[in-house]
């Protein structure tokens, strides 16, 4: 009820409500703090990003660009965002970096806006083949209103066809040539498809989003250096920090870069979230730090847990190249559309597992897909290394193969999980107060 000063029967529901959520807020920390945080999309924050994000900056605007803003005030943050700028520029080994974007989609939805028009062209990986919404008509893509044309795939190496995508880029000639997906188990064959694309005057952009810690420590590939001449990310994946989103660019033309800019704020952004923005500074600093290690023992503990997974005799994709070369696994756990990846994934979730469905090659209905998708990222940053992955493997069989009660698997999961409370691969109090150098 609005305006209930004095009628406290009001007030009492008001303050209930916000208990309830206050409640919801700490049963959701429990949830990932006693359990598996699986979703390939999702990562934890350090004890210094959680503190900035929760700073007075979250109040704040400085709209503009450090030093040339619109408002007063901004001087500390023009402090933040310039070192912020010059981390992201050595981090990600780029000329240009814009920190400002709120999302992964904002900085698509802006990267697009920059570079192309209405009517435009371009061509991306299909959602049905891993594509992100974003690409697709019915996101990104379909705000900018361009037309869209989606790259022949090859299912045995989940990436797409180099001969036939190279032969639709220079039949198609689009403003955009788009590259990068949300089921990303191998590398693009970036510079192949990037010659054609800049054979016929396309731009190359690359969304980075899930990739971007491992590209950043050198464990995946380098968009930048094979070819990309935009590359969009999120800040949250296995980059880990907070809720935000990266575009970085190889153009060392100011026109180029001012219009990237420009597309973020004032093109997509007024306000662009400055706690957020002071967190990805924090994580950037600490990712240049312990990027190199948190990146390689990510991929190898994604390796080490397919491989443990083919061992317990799940069905895992891309046997042959050694399932995966990122952070994520993907399984297969009945026919396709059969909704058995709903239902594994819901038996997870009892189990104190916390996974997501997904649609694999052949799939063709988003909500009852045969498959699941799996980050290890999370694992790894509280410290779980490759035998940790036998053990976790070892709880998936016990739900989802030997039909075990998910509760007393549950008991367990939380007793594993009591010995990973730590979050590694950043800055820690005593280091701060007094580190010896
Ligand atoms: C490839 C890709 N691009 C963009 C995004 C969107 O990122 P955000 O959730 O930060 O908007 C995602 C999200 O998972 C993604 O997988």
């Amino acid at each position: 009820m609005l305006g209930s000063e004095g009628n406290w029967k009001a007030k009492k529901e008001n303050l209930e409500l916000a208990e309830k959520v206050l409640k919801s807020v700490e049963a959701s920390g429990d949830l990932y703090r006693e359990g598996l945080g699986m979703i390939a999309s999702e990562n934890i924050v350090s004890p210094l990003v959680q503190k900035v994000v929760a700073s007075d900056l979250h109040g704040r605007y400085a709209e503009g660009l450090p030093y040339k803003r619109y408002y007063q005030g901004c001087d500390d943050f023009d402090t933040i965002e310039e070192i912020g700028i010059n981390l992201a520029q050595e981090v990600f080994n780029t000329p240009f970096a814009n920190i400002q974007s709120t999302s992964g989609t904002v900085s698509n939805i802006a990267a697009l806006k920059a570079l192309a028009k209405p009517g435009d062209s371009i061509t991306a990986v299909s959602t049905a083949d891993g594509g992100h919404i974003s690409h697709a008509r019915m996101g990104a893509v379909g705000l900018r209103d361009l037309n869209l044309s989606t790259y022949p795939w090859n299912e045995e190496r989940m990436e797409p066809d180099i001969d036939a995508a190279a032969e639709l880029i220079r039949e198609i000639k689009p403003k955009i040539a788009l590259f990068g997906q949300s089921v990303f188990l191998f590398p693009t064959p970036l510079e192949e498809l990037a010659n054609a694309a800049h054979e016929v005057g396309s731009t190359v952009m690359y969304d980075g989003a899930h990739v971007l810690g491992l590209i950043a420590g050198g464990c995946f590939q380098d968009p930048l250096r094979e070819g990309a001449d935009v590359m969009t990310g999120s800040s949250h994946k296995t980059f880990p920090g907070p809720q935000g989103g990266f575009i970085l660019s190889s153009s060392e033309d100011p026109t180029f870069q001012r219009k990237l800019n420009s597309a973020v704020f004032p093109g997509t952004c007024s306000s662009y979230h400055l706690h957020h923005v002071t967190g990805k500074v924090i994580a950037l600093a600490e990712f240049r730090e312990y990027g190199a290690s948190l990146s390689e023992n990510t991929v190898a503990n994604a390796r080490a847990f397919g491989s443990a997974l083919a061992s317990e005799g799940f069905d895992v994709l891309a046997e042959s190249r050694g399932y995966t070369e990122s952070h994520q696994v993907l399984t297969r756990h009945g026919e396709l559309d059969s909704g058995a990846g709903a239902k594994a994934a819901r038996k997870l979730e009892d189990a104190g597992i916390i996974t997501n469905m997904n649609m694999l090659p052949g799939d063709t209905k988003a909500m009852t897909p045969s498959g699941l998708r799996l980050g290890v990222q999370e694992l790894t940053r509280v410290g779980m290394g490759v035998d940790e992955m036998t053990d976790v493997a070892r709880f998936y069989a016990r739900v989802l193969l030997e039909n075990e009660d998910p509760k007393k698997v549950k008991n367990d999961v939380s007793a594993f999980k009591s010995n990973y409370q730590i979050i590694r691969y950043c800055f820690n109090e005593d280091e701060r107060n007094g580190y010896p150098l």
